[in-house]
């Protein structure tokens, strides 16, 4: 097994791509009550090696904790070596995680160590657990209850000493029930369960996500970007972020890019309301009071956009003509994130031209 291990550390090094860096813990972590107790509970577990369950939804940072994790414990002496059930096919996947012997089956040229002798003394990580077929399921169990398994075609045992984090964002109790995971490798993987908020539920961490990312991507792209005001931020803390993160992260970079900040507002804004929908409709919920409304709250948004629009953002004459107070109005723009495209603000403001809006024309 050591014998091997060098040599098969080397070639692993020479195959992954480099790593981003790992955000800072403050930034990782987050003020939110939710977070500090993902961050006291993952802190307990780092010093023993027993295996760990991340759960949430995609692009929530299940990753990124896997490697905190690593990264804090006896383990980050090995490699941090991680497996994406869902991408590679079946049989392929047991190749890939318990590696062949040469000549196991056609295309065998040579033996090929698999994932888990990669991650021998670090971690492993199975993304997306839930999608191993129940074949594969049996033989992970075996190896999990020893550490023992062999290569494809190989009579041998090998034995290794692996950090397990499995990630998922199904509910895997739900998978038993419907007869497509164990339940005792369930009861493997499962010793300690951490589970990461989604970003909405974390509102509180948006303007330090934001922050972080921008100064991330300004240096990657090396261009300097337009800085998030104050508005911008209070309208990304709104949102609904139905991909978390990533989206979160995905936007921010548009922005450095393109350096159109309505496109970070436009896109989630966009996808915001039907995201409620298809999560709740996903869960068997289907919380209609919510979505009404929310469908008036839109409505009454477009109906203030277009009078603020039709008025050339002066706040004065839009709430005469709406027939509400000033102060109402006010709160309806901050409470919608309604904001003139030419003060660089959020604004999802379709067919504002530029240079004819003002944000304070009052
Ligand atoms: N707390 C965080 N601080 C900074 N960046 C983060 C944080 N969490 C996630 N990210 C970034 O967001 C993106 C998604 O994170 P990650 O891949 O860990 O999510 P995931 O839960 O594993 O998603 P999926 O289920 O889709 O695999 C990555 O680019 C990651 O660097
Ligand atoms: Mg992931």
């Amino acid at each position: 097994m050591h014998r091997t291990m060098s040599s098969e550390k080397a070639r692993k090094n020479k195959t992954t791509k480099p790593l981003d860096p790992p955000p800072p813990d403050d930034v990782l972590f987050g003020r939110s009550v939710a977070m500090l107790e993902v961050r006291r509970r993952a802190a307990k577990i780092c010093g023993t090696n027993v295996p760990v369950l991340l759960e949430g939804d995609g692009g929530t940072g299940k990753e990124v904790l896997a490697r905190w994790i690593h990264e804090h414990s006896p383990a980050s002496n090995g490699q941090f070596v991680k497996v994406n059930c869902a991408s590679i096919p079946g049989t392929l996947l047991e190749s890939e995680l318990f590696g062949y012997e040469k000549g196991a089956f056609t295309g065998a040229h040579i033996s090929k160590p698999g994932r888990v002798e990669l991650a021998h003394n670090g971690t492993l990580l199975l993304n997306e657990i839930a999608d191993i077929d129940l074949d594969l399921q049996s033989k992970l169990l075996q190896f999990l209850q020893d550490g023992r398994f062999s290569r494809i075609g190989d009579q041998a045992e090998r034995g290794v000493e692996t950090r397990l984090i499995c990630a998922t964002n199904k509910d895997l109790e739900h998978e038993i029930e419907a007869g497509r995971f164990r339940a005792d490798l369930y009861y493997r993987i499962n010793v300690v369960r951490l589970r990461l908020p989604r970003l909405r539920e974390r509102r509180e961490d948006i303007p330090l996500l934001a922050e972080y990312f921008l100064a991330q991507f300004q240096e990657k792209f090396m261009k300097q970007a337009e800085p998030l005001s104050r508005e911008m931020l209070h309208y990304l803390r709104n949102l609904d972020w139905p991909g978390n993160i990533r989206e979160l992260s995905n936007g921010i970079a548009r922005h450095v890019l393109m350096g159109a900040e309505a496109r970070i507002a436009q896109e989630s804004a966009a996808s915001q309301v039907p995201s409620v929908r298809v999560n709740s409709v996903a869960s068997g919920t289907v919380p209609l009071k919510q979505i009404a409304r929310e469908a008036v709250r839109d409505r009454e948004r477009n109906f203030i956009l277009e009078a603020l629009q039709a008025n050339q953002w002066n706040r004065r004459k839009t709430a005469e003509a709406l027939k509400i107070s000033y102060r109402a109005l006010i709160y309806k723009i901050h409470n919608g994130g309604l904001i003139s495209r030419s003060s660089r603000l959020p604004a999802a403001s379709q067919g504002d031209a530029p240079g004819t809006a003002r944000s304070s024309a009052d």
